[in-house]
């Protein structure tokens, strides 16, 4: 896979996918919006891995920086007088919860998670699957989660987006030497929900999932080219039941706090 773009590579899931795609030998390109952070990051799986990585300081709700980062992505290796190399792995990877009723809540944070979860999503991913089908190879990995299922709200309705839109890119990409995974876990410790300033206190312990296992786990259904890649038995069962139970009873437990 050569260089892995990382979005939202400084907390969490993303810094996990970056720790474990440089203990690969992945060159890295990490994207997230804290500079001194990205810095920090990079430097030390520098030094640890001894692997190449570039930092894009980019906001994601922002069309001009999610266009730098498309532009990052466009790049096959041919192109002259340019010595970065193609990204053979994207994994569209920042996110955060809406955190808030859409009746009432702030207008300005639900358009905010479409713009980062769903809009630069697509264009990210237009602009790696066009290098990669013409290089014939490459990998997208793109970020939902179990709430795709559910109806939670615009954060719900943008995973379930990510989780509809990869499956579909995956029949578009059959016969190119490229693939598309998406990952749907369930609640992982991360910065997340305390970001969100969500109450985790209800969550009961065997809901959560720990992050290098939940990395490890989407890495490897990525390289043996797995459409869904659900983590842990607990989050297969509990998808299959979301997906066969009465949308009605679905909608009963899809609702904020
Ligand atoms: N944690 C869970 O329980 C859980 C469950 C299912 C799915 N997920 C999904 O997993 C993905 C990663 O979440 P996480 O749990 O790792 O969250 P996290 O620990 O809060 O990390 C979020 C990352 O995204 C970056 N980010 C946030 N907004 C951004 C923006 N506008 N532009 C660019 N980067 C941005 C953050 O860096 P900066 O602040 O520096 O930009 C940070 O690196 C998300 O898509 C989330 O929806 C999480």
């Amino acid at each position: 896979m050569g260089t892995a773009l990382v979005t939202g590579a400084t907390a969490g899931l993303g810094l996990e996918f970056a720790w474990q795609l440089a203990t690969a030998r992945h060159d890295l390109v990490l994207v997230a919006r804290t500079t001194e952070r990205l810095d920090q990051v990079a430097g030390q799986i520098r030094a640890a891995a001894g692997v190449q990585v570039e930092v894009l300081a980019a906001d994601l709700s922002v069309p001009d920086d999610v266009a730098r980062v498309a532009e990052r992505l466009a790049v096959t290796g041919d192109e002259p007088d340019d010595g970065r190399r193609p990204v053979g792995l994207l994994v569209n990877n920042a996110g955060f919860a809406t955190a808030q009723r859409f009746v009432g809540g702030a207008v300005g944070a639900e358009l905010r998670a479409v713009d980062v979860m769903v809009r630069a999503v697509v264009q990210l991913t237009h602009a790696a699957v066009g290098q990669m089908t013409s290089r014939g190879r490459g990998a997208v990995l793109n970020v939902a989660s179990v709430a795709a299922l559910t109806t939670g709200g615009t954060y719900a309705a943008a995973k379930a987006y990510v989780r509809s839109f990869t499956e579909g890119l995956t029949v578009d990409l059959r016969g190119t030497g490229v693939t598309a995974t998406v990952l749907c876990p369930g609640f992982v410790r991360t910065e997340f929900h305390e970001r969100a300033g969500l109450d985790t206190a209800s969550i009961p312990s065997a809901g959560w999932l720990d992050a290098p296992t939940v990395v490890a786990q989407a890495l490897a259904d990525v390289r043996r080219g797995v459409v869904i890649s659900t983590p842990s038995l607990r989050y297969k069962a509990g998808s299959a039941l979301l997906r066969i139970l009465p949308r009605p009873a679905v909608r009963a437990i899809g609702h904020y706090r």
